[in-house]
């Protein structure tokens, strides 16, 4: 007798390291009730036709289909919820330039939580239909709106990490849209911190408070010093943006006299469960930093193609020892899909090892061994994710989530071009990466529980 929860019989692809995959075929995949991988049994084990024979006919046994895959469910390592609201548009500025006309304005709408609800309940089902079960994401400077987000990844199964954004410095931020001062910012956030550690308590996937200074240039410095108190206090993930763009870099070199990863270091902002938006002027000490401290990068391709102009040095960094998951950056990447992203993250990498050499930057331009597989672009967008989060999510592995998307290749319009039924496990791979629409993705699952499908 055996006593899981789930059976699932079907072929997977998971990481075996950062540039190989495992595709483990027709195994059985045994989830326990806290919705854990308690077992991945082969087709040779013993115990395989055992549990076939007390399970099969069961109601908590699931055969994948001919055509049908399992995928790790993706972790989005950065998102700003509210910007769902203008996805697609308004990236005809830099950044400065755009958060002062459009995203400010548009987030200071989110004090009315009516509106909030409206665009949050639709991101979060919009996500977890692309296949993304973890998501790392900046809400607004309102403590209300922001636990409204939390509350929604709660109630719709979704594995939330959600900051309440801290902006408080008079200079940088229009009075219409900033906490009031710094002492208020940290009272609101140490309030957040405790009502979503409270509200994760109903919930079997896990939602998360996260400190979350927007970046350095909104942000006093007793608001940041502050920030990273608390993030000490309640032990809790830390995320903000780090030398994002030429401009924004420039504005804490001059304010600090120091890069923007010394000074978030200083202020207690770099930790194990720090994700630094971007990260795409690192300089060596920096890099060293990141990797020292266990700061992990969430990057964000296509977002960096707009406001950096520039290609973050993924396979670089990362051969330094830093942990590095992908972002959608919504708005300022306008899809809410981690295939788009994965897709750009390789075309930036080629991108940059092929690029013209620029003498402004020449250590993001034009750099040999950059490019990046679609192996490594799957890995960042599941394992690296959830490494970087410090979280057991990302691979289908005994002591792993069940968070998992099943892909049908034969999908109702959108069926893949795979014509042999004895194709190459490893091209049919790369078929659903390139691929795949949210058609294929018929069911998304996490932590145990089925959130997307029938
Ligand atoms: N830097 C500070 N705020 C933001 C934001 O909302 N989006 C991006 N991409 N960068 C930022
Ligand atoms: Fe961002």
């Amino acid at each position: 007798m055996y006593n899981y929860s789930l059976i699932f019989q079907g072929t997977a692809f998971t990481s075996k390291s950062a540039k190989e995959i495992n595709i483990v075929k027709d195994h059985l995949f045994c989830v326990d009730d806290s919705g854990m991988i308690a077992n991945v049994v082969s087709p040779e084990d013993p115990r395989y036709r055992s549990i076939l024979q007390e399970y099969e006919d069961k109601s908590n046994f699931y055969r994948l289909k001919e055509g049908q895959y399992l995928f790790p469910g993706f972790v989005d390592l950065h998102i700003h919820a509210p910007q769902w609201a203008q996805a697609g548009t308004a990236l005809d500025l830099p950044l400065n330039d755009w958060l002062h006309t459009y995203t400010f304005p548009l987030e200071a709408k989110f004090e009315e939580t009516s509106f909030a609800k409206k665009v949050y309940e639709d991101l979060v089902h919009t996500l977890l239909k692309n296949g993304t079960t973890t998501g790392l994401y900046f809400a607004t400077v309102h403590r209300e709106a922001s636990y409204l987000l939390a509350k929604i990844c709660a109630e719709k199964g979704q594995r939330g990490l959600v900051g309440k954004v801290v902006a408080d410095d008079p200079e940088q931020n229009p009075d219409y849209y900033r906490d009031p001062d710094a002492t208020t910012a940290l009272e609101e956030t140490e309030q957040f911190i405790v009502d979503v550690k409270e509200l994760a308590k109903t919930t079997k996937q896990g939602v998360y408070p996260v400190v979350t200074p927007r970046f350095i240039p909104s942000c006093t410095d007793e608001a940041l010093k502050g920030l990273g108190k608390l993030a000490a206090k309640y032990d809790t993930h830390i995320q903000s943006h780090c030398s994002e763009s030429d401009w924004e870099h420039g504005f804490v070199k001059e304010r600090f006299h120091k890069t923007d990863t010394a000074a978030l270091n200083d202020f207690g902002l770099l930790q194990d469960k720090s994700v630094m938006a971007h990260s795409v002027f690192l300089e060596d000490n920096d890099v060293e930093l990141f990797a020292e401290t266990g700061t992990a990068i969430g990057h964000c391709p296509l977002s960096n193609a707009y406001f950096a102009n520039a290609v973050m040095p993924l396979r670089h960094f990362h051969s330094r020892g830093v942990d590095i998951g992908l972002g959608t950056d919504i708005s300022a990447g306008a899809t809410p899909s981690l295939y788009d992203n994965a897709k750009q993250a390789i075309v930036s990498s080629r991108m940059l090892e092929d690029g013209v050499d620029n003498s402004k930057s020449p250590e993001v331009r034009g750099v040999d061994d950059s490019r990046i597989t679609i192996k490594e672009a799957f890995y960042f967008a599941t394992a690296g994710g959830g490494k970087s989060l410090s979280l057991p999510i990302g691979l289908l592995e005994k002591g792993y989530a069940w968070d998992v998307q099943i892909i049908d290749t034969k999908a109702k319009g959108n069926s893949l071009p795979i014509f042999d039924e004895k194709e190459d496990l490893d091209d049919v791979f790369q078929k659903i990466m390139y691929l795949v629409k949210p058609e294929n993705i018929k069911e998304v699952w996490v932590q145990g529980e089925k959130v997307v499908g029938d």
